[in-house]
């Protein structure tokens, strides 16, 4: 029985974490698309969003064509992105900035 508990203690543990790791640290997977952009727009500076642009059209083409922020909506960039930002290797506030701008972008906001 102690077994088991100590069993379901580290699976629940390491899906807290996964789901930290997956999630990052500016993404808020129960927020609506709509509070993501709204959130985007409140903590990233115009300055920022263009920093974001740039590292995007640098480090998000190697791999494939360069996906622009209208070609996918909010909740698709928030899934993909963590993905994305860890396969170009950027770190996390490089990442807050693609993510920032490419959300903020989005035309589709599902
Ligand atoms: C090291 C290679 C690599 C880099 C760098 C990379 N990607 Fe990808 N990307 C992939 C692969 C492989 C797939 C398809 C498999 C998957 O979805 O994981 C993919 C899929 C995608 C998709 C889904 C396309 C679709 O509609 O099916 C998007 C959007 C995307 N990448 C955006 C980005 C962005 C933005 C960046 C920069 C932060 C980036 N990628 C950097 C390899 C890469």
């Amino acid at each position: 029985m102690k077994k088991v508990l100590t069993l379901s203690a580290l699976v629940a543990t390491s899906f807290l974490l996964s789901r930290c790791a997956t999630t990052g640290p500016v993404a808020k997977s129960d927020a609506s698309p709509k509070e993501m952009v709204a959130e985007a727009k409140k903590n990233y500076t115009a300055a920022q969003m263009e920093q974001g642009k740039t590292i995007w059209q640098s480090h998000c083409q190697k791999c494939h064509k360069l996906y622009t922020p209208e070609s996918h909506s909010v909740t698709t960039w928030n899934n993909v992105l963590p993905r994305m930002t860890k396969r170009a290797h950027l770190d996390d506030n490089e990442a807050g900035m693609v993510r920032a701008y490419l959300i903020a972008n989005a035309t589709d906001m599902g």
